[in-house]
């Protein structure tokens, strides 16, 4: 086979990158290891920058979104009993998210393939990337017994943080800067209404808890709790009660529970690899770089990659401009740190840190005590939480 663009991981990334290239008429193959089924049955995020939905837009992917998401211009922190309201447009000068399910968007992204008859190939095994540094590069995966071979311009590895395409970058190349968190999120999903119409975020020396939600019927909740626990060892009504213990008094009277949904525990990590480009490969999204959940970056974060490298890639091919390629992974990277940066110090704000010494901890009270007596704090955070520009 032949393509210009081949992209592997059917993710959020490597299918708005393909659908948006299909678009200006570049051919591209999506490779996803799993099944369909597979990838839309994962529970991921819900909150999306206005800059991702943008791209959602200008994908023509964006019409159930607009129907069916919310527009949130605030969100809580509760701390200290109370909860404090950070308003993202007045702060950000406008701006706002939208709540959408990443699980939703990336349906919507398959369907919009589908329409315009894109190709994308399911359960591949065996990718392998070769000849990455010359003009000829070309993947091969295994059908069956069959090897095939996918010949092609560039290379593009959105296929997650275990994907392969990373590891294909030599070792003497490629640094990778990472932090591990002492703690992880349990997230429950059901179909209850949800407790605040907007989100709210908890400081509480428990441990952190979020309360989240899909849509007025249908709940996202978290709490952190140590690595070492097990979903099998938190029962619905175990998860209810030190959800509500970590909230105010007054919001968790008003907690709707019911049976979960869905139950599982994420491990909180940042991690960055650079470069993002080696040859004629391009990294974009989880493939480089992951952030805790906590400042709802993820998903956000791989938006400005993909962004870049679609108008990198038309300039290449329609005006014969290769700046775009060749800056691509300077110019991505700026945005991923401030991404990390933003992330980290939510994290940090907001968990309680088991070996913490007392001095951090009333360093991480004056952090939050500055944030809220600050107009030109709330500002900072506002205009990383509804995306810098990009
Ligand atoms: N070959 C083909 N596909 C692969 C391979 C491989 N060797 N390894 C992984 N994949 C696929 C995965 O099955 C997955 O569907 O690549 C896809 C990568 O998708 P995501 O992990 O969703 O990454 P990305 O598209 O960059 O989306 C970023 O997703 O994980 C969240 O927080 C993250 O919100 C962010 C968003
Ligand atoms: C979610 O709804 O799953 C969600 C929302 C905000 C976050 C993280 C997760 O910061």
């Amino acid at each position: 086979m032949k393509t210009q663009v081949c992209i592997i991981g059917g993710g959020p990334s490597g299918l708005m990158l393909s659908q948006l290239l299909h678009l200006k008429d570049i051919d591209t193959i999506v490779l996803e290891r799993q099944s369909r089924e597979y990838v839309l049955g994962r529970i991921r995020a819900g909150v999306l920058e206005h800059g991702f939905a943008d791209l959602m837009r200008e994908a023509r992917c964006g019409e159930r979104m607009d129907r069916e998401g919310e527009i949130h211009e605030g969100f809580y922190i509760a701390h200290d009993g109370i909860l404090d309201r950070v308003d993202l447009h007045k702060y950000s000068g406008g701006n706002s998210v939208v709540v959408y399910g990443q699980t939703e968007l990336t349906r919507d992204l398959y369907e919009a393939r589908d329409r315009m008859q894109g190709k994308v190939i399911h359960n591949v095994e065996g990718v392998q990337l070769h000849d990455i540094r010359t003009a000829a590069p070309y993947v091969t995966y295994r059908d069956g017994d069959e090897i095939v071979r996918i010949d092609c311009d560039y290379i593009i590895g959105a296929d997650g943080f275990h994907g392969v395409s990373r590891k294909s970058i030599p070792n003497n190349v490629l640094v990778e800067y990472e932090r591990l968190y002492p703690f992880g999120w349990l997230g429950v999903l059901s179909r209850t209404k949800p407790v605040s119409p907007e989100l709210i975020y908890a400081k509480h020396e428990r441990g952190f808890a979020l309360c989240s939600l899909r849509s007025q019927v249908l709940s996202r909740y978290y709490i952190q709790v140590p690595l070492t626990d097990s979903v099998d060892g938190w029962s619905d009504d175990e998860f209810w009660a030190e959800l509500k213990r970590r909230l105010p008094e007054d919001v968790a009277a008003r907690m709707e529970t019911g049976p979960s949904i869905e139950k599982s525990i994420a491990p909180l990590r940042s991690f960055v690899a650079e470069p993002m480009r080696y040859g004629n490969l391009f990294l974009a999204g989880d493939a480089a770089h992951i952030v805790p959940p906590t400042g709802a970056r993820g998903l956000n974060s791989a938006a400005s990659d993909i962004y870049y490298l679609y108008h990198a890639m038309l300039s290449s091919y329609r005006d014969g401009d290769d700046s775009g390629l060749e800056n691509y992974s300077s110019k991505a990277l700026a945005r991923v740190w401030k991404a990390q940066r933003f992330s980290w110090w939510m994290t940090m704000l907001l968990h309680t840190f088991p070996n913490d010494i007392p001095y951090d901890q009333r360093l991480q009270q004056t952090d939050l005590e500055y944030l809220f007596s600050s107009d030109k704090a709330l500002g900072s955070l506002a205009e990383n939480y509804v995306g810098l520009p990009f």
